[in-house]
């Protein structure tokens, strides 16, 4: 059945996102901890006289990001495609949606995530179709991730700090945490979450008893994260936050630069440092001492381009 598309337009917005314990061992089911970003995603859905549904960045607005290489473009292109057709049976004809990403993509702030949440809910907006969403949204993480552990998804769509497992059905509670200042630093080009989940599978296939051993590892790191965060422990979370580096390191998913920049942090006072999201390159995290923005500058001084958050 359609909907009457009498409305103009539909908007939505998507909210990026910070793995601070888990990712990876995650998609094993190991805990993980995700806090949503202020900064996402924002689209507008329009009827449009086109033939088919068409897809525009909105590089206008500062700051915005968008895909740049052929194969960045292919891969949004396809997703795009896959959320429009689970709202196929609500649209009258082709759509045009115009997104604006205001974070750097394909580093592990959870752009492709923002991304699709802000077009779903976009094209729920516009055509009413409010329980298309959640399958529109993992239709376009599915072209982006292969096989996601919806972490992205439950960041992307709540915003907030949460505990999360992907267990069938997923499971996440909320969590509560005295304000934390963090530190996001861009240290190294952007990498496939795609590639580093495979490749992470890989390696597991021979040696599939010691990768386990770390996804437990990493589990109790992420138990035990909840715990000090809840307490305000930030000495403690810096802690973790250094073990579970250490770990993504053995499941082979840390560069030199992503080592290097972790190191910086912690050279200057930061309490902790880890890369995060898939790795291969993007960011690394830090927990900032209250009010210290040394962190920030001795990232810059090296020539990465650093950003500080209130979770
Ligand atoms: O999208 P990224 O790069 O932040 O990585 C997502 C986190 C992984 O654990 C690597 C994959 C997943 O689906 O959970």
């Amino acid at each position: 059945m359609s909907t009457d598309l009498s409305e103009p337009e539909g908007r939505g917005t998507g909210a990026g996102k910070l793995i601070l314990f888990g990712e990876h061992a995650v998609v094993y089911g190991a805990p993980a901890i995700v806090a949503g970003l202020p900064d996402g995603a924002r689209a507008v859905a329009r009827p449009t006289s086109s033939e088919t549904s068409t897809l525009t960045f909105d590089a206008t607005r500062e700051p915005s990001s968008e895909p740049t290489s052929k194969t960045e473009r292919d891969t949004v292109e396809r997703a795009f495609r896959a959320i429009c057709e689970v709202f196929d049976d609500r649209l009258d004809g082709p759509v045009e949606v115009t997104v604006t990403v205001d974070l750097p993509i394909g580093v592990g702030l959870g752009s492709s995530a923002a991304f699709s949440v802000a077009i779903a809910r976009a094209l729920a907006d516009w055509t009413g179709a409010d329980d298309h969403i959640e399958r529109g949204v993992e239709a376009g993480e599915s072209v982006f991730h292969g096989n996601p552990s919806g972490i992205d998804q439950l960041a992307a769509t709540e915003g907030g700090l949460h505990f999360f497992t992907n267990s069938d059905p997923l499971q996440a509670t909320s969590l509560d945490s005295p304000d934390l200042e963090v530190g996001i630093c861009v240290a190294g080009p952007p990498a496939s979450t795609r590639e580093m989940v495979e490749n992470v599978a890989r390696r597991r296939e021979h040696e599939p008893d010691l990768f386990e051993h770390l996804e437990l590892l990493i589990g109790d790191v992420a138990r035990a994260a909840s715990a000090a965060l809840r307490e305000g422990d930030e000495a403690r979370i810096g802690e973790l936050m250094d073990i579970n580096h250490g770990a993504l390191a053995s499941l082979g998913v840390t560069t030199s630069e992503l080592d290097e920049a972790c190191h910086v942090a912690r050279e200057a006072g930061a309490r902790g440092a880890k890369l995060t999201g898939a790795g291969g390159g993007g960011c690394i995290c830090a927990l900032l001492p209250d009010g210290d923005h040394s962190v920030l500058e001795a990232w810059r001084d090296r020539g990465w381009s650093a950003a500080c958050y209130q979770l």
